[in-house]
This record gives structure tokens, sequence and C-alpha cells, in this order.
């Protein structure tokens, strides 16, 4: 089969299509054949020599895709060979095909086509297992977004609308932050332009629950840290899942305590396999639905066979793009 891989840290003209062995399934695994892939930003850094794969994970990159059960190994039940899925993965999706753990694959919700599937599991699982299994967010509550318009960012708007909370979001320019309101968002701010905590006070200064933030999902790290905590709400939650802003920061406990507010922050790569099957069930189960009837909607800005994966990882690093951009194998 063939695979990308970034023959040396660098720019996109490292990432190199070549030919690999074909993957068979041990126990619990399934090979996929690899209908498409997507470009998560963790990409970007995996190739620049800075995000390297968990110990076993594969070297070629890709960490999620759809695509057609091609083998399933010993002991999985729930798949067939022939079956359409969409799984995380640790690794390998921008492949001909890929092994995963059967715990990892994800039915394809009803009215979404194969190849689109594959915008879907890195936001799915990332936003429902940080905004609600890690920060409860509930109906009413209100979610801050940063980078509303990027993959991570439709997603979120989109999914914490449709249960009924509101939506702040930032975003670097007025077409971004338009799109932004068109998925759900109500509160927006240019970053570029307007500091976030100012315009997130204001709006919210008559809020029944005190104004501020009740979730920040943030991926921004330590250049946001200071300013994030203090939009927070009484009993906000902090998440943070980047760190395009930096990693050391200092953090002000006494705003912390007098809040009552959480900081978090995690990875979903690094986790076991058992973690990320219960992170799948759980999207499944409350996100598909969701996806199904319409209130989400995956959002792709553009499509890229595999073989001009250079340009589809260009067009991310500009941050051109609004939402997902997908890379097809078989389109
Ligand atoms: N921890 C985890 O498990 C996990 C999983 C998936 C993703 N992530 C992280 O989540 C983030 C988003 O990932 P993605 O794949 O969705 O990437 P993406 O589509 O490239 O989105 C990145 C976003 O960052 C925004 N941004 C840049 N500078 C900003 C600033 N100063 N303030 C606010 N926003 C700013 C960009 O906004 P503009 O384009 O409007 O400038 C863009 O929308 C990345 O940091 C990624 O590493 C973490």
């Amino acid at each position: 089969m063939r695979a990308v891989i970034a023959t040396e840290p660098g720019g996109p003209d490292v990432l190199t299509l070549e030919e690999r062995p074909d993957p068979h399934p041990g126990p619990g695994e399934v090979v996929l054949d690899v209908a498409a892939s997507a470009v998560n930003r963790a990409d970007l850094l995996q190739r620049q020599g800075h995000y390297p794969p968990p110990p076993g994970a594969t070297e070629v990159l890709g960490l999620e895709c759809s695509g057609t059960v091609r083998e399933v190994g010993e002991g999985v039940e729930r798949w067939r060979v022939g079956d359409q899925a969409c799984a995380l993965l640790a690794g390998g999706g921008y492949a001909e095909q890929v092994l995963v753990p059967a715990g990892q694959l994800m039915a394809v919700p009803s009215g979404v086509d194969l190849v689109t599937a594959a915008a879907l599991p890195e936001v799915a699982c990332t936003v429902w297992s940080n905004v609600f299994m890690v920060a409860g967010l509930q109906p009413g509550e209100l979610l801050l977004v940063h980078g509303g318009a990027g993959g991570i960012g439709t997603f979120a708007i989109q999914l914490a609308a449709a249960v009924g909370a509101t939506v702040a979001v930032t975003a670097g320019s007025a077409a971004k932050l338009e799109t932004c309101r068109s998925l759900g968002a109500s509160i927006t701010v240019d970053y570029r332009q307007q500091d976030f905590v100012q315009v997130l006070k204001e709006a919210t200064r008559d809020r029944a629950g005190g104004p501020g933030a009740d979730v920040v999902l943030d991926n921004m790290g330590a250049a946001y840290l200071a300013r994030n905590l203090d939009v927070l709400a009484t009993s906000g939650r902090l998440v943070v899942i980047g760190m395009q802003g930096g990693r050391k920061a200092e953090l002000d406990l006494g705003m912390l305590m007098r809040k009552r507010a959480a900081v978090v922050a995690t990875t979903l790569r690094a986790r076991p396999a058992a973690e990320k099957a219960a992170v799948c069930a759980a999207v499944e189960e409350h996100v598909w639905p969701l996806v199904a009837d319409g209130s989400v909607r995956p959002v792709v800005h553009d499509r890229f066979p595999l073989t001009e994966v250079a340009s589809a990882h260009a067009t991310v690093e500009e941050s051109s793009h609004v939402g997902k951009v997908l890379l097809t194998v078989r389109p």
C-alpha cells in the first residue's frame, strides 16, 4: 500500500508518499481500505518534528479516516468485511489501508457520505470528550470557543448550540466570524482587533449566572491563560487542548480560588485504547444523532487527493481554511 510519512522534520515538501507493507489485523483489530483522511493541526506539528507518534504508533501521518472494512481480526464481533466506518487513530490515516483497534471505529452517521465522514472523528471526539465529558457544559451555559472557524471550532459551535448552550467565539477575520455566526455563535470577537475578555464581560453583564464564560475551549495555551482565567464566570471550567500560543505561563491561583474555577488540559492521541473506545462510544450515542438530524454538519473547506498532501498542509498552515481539509484516497 502507499502511505505518507515525513522523511525529515520540515515544511510540507518533506511529506512523501511511499510504498509500505499492507497491514494485517491482530486480535481486536480491523484493517480499513481508506476512503479519506483529514488534516489536523497536530499533523503539521508532527511533520515539523514537534509531535512524535506515541509509543507503538505508526510514523504514517493521519489521526482520522473513513473507509471500508477490508479485514477483521480475531474477537471482533461488531464489524464485517465491507462495512463502512470512520475511525479515530493514533496515526496511519494518510494511507491506502490502516490498522484500527475495533473500539475506535464508529458508524458513518446517517446522511453523511463516506468521504465526508473523514472530517468527523477528531473534532467529534475532541469536542465531546472535552466540552461535555470533562467540562460538563450544560444547556443555558455559555461556551467560549477560541479559533471558532477552525476544524475543532466549527464543530464545537454547532454541538454546543445544538444542546442549548450560548456560544461565543474568537476568530481572525470578519468573514470567519460571519461563518461562526451562521453555525450558531451569538457573540463574536475578532482576536486581531478586540480583547475577548472585554467583549465577553460586556456582552454578559446582565447574565443571571454572572458575567463571563462557564466553559472555555482553548487552543492557545500560555498566551491566553491569564485572560482565559479572567473571562471565566464563577465555577467556570477552562479546558486547554492546544498550545498554539506556547506551553508555559503563570497561573493566578488566587483568582482560580475566588472563582471556584477549574483548569484542565488534555490530549486525545496519547490516551489508552480503552479510553478512546469509551469516547468513540459516547460520540456515537450522543453526537451522531445530532449529525443525522442535521443539527450538526461536517464543515469541509476543501478536498485534496493524497498525492497533493503538501498543498493540503500548506492550506491549514496558512489558516486560509474554515472547518476541515480532507485528503481523498478513494474519492
Ligand atoms: N488535545 C487534543 O486532544 C486535541 C485534539 C484535536 C485538536 N487539538 C488542538 O486544537 C486546536 C485546533 O485544531 P484544528 O485541527 O481545528 O486546527 P485548525 O483548523 O488549524 O484551527 C486552528 C485555529 O486557531 C486559530 N487561531 C490562531 N491564532 C489564534 C489566536 N491568537 N486566538 C484565537 N484563535 C487563534 C485559527 O483562527 P483563524 O484562522 O481565525 O486565525 C484557527 O481557527 C489545535 O491547537 C490542535 O492542536 C487538540
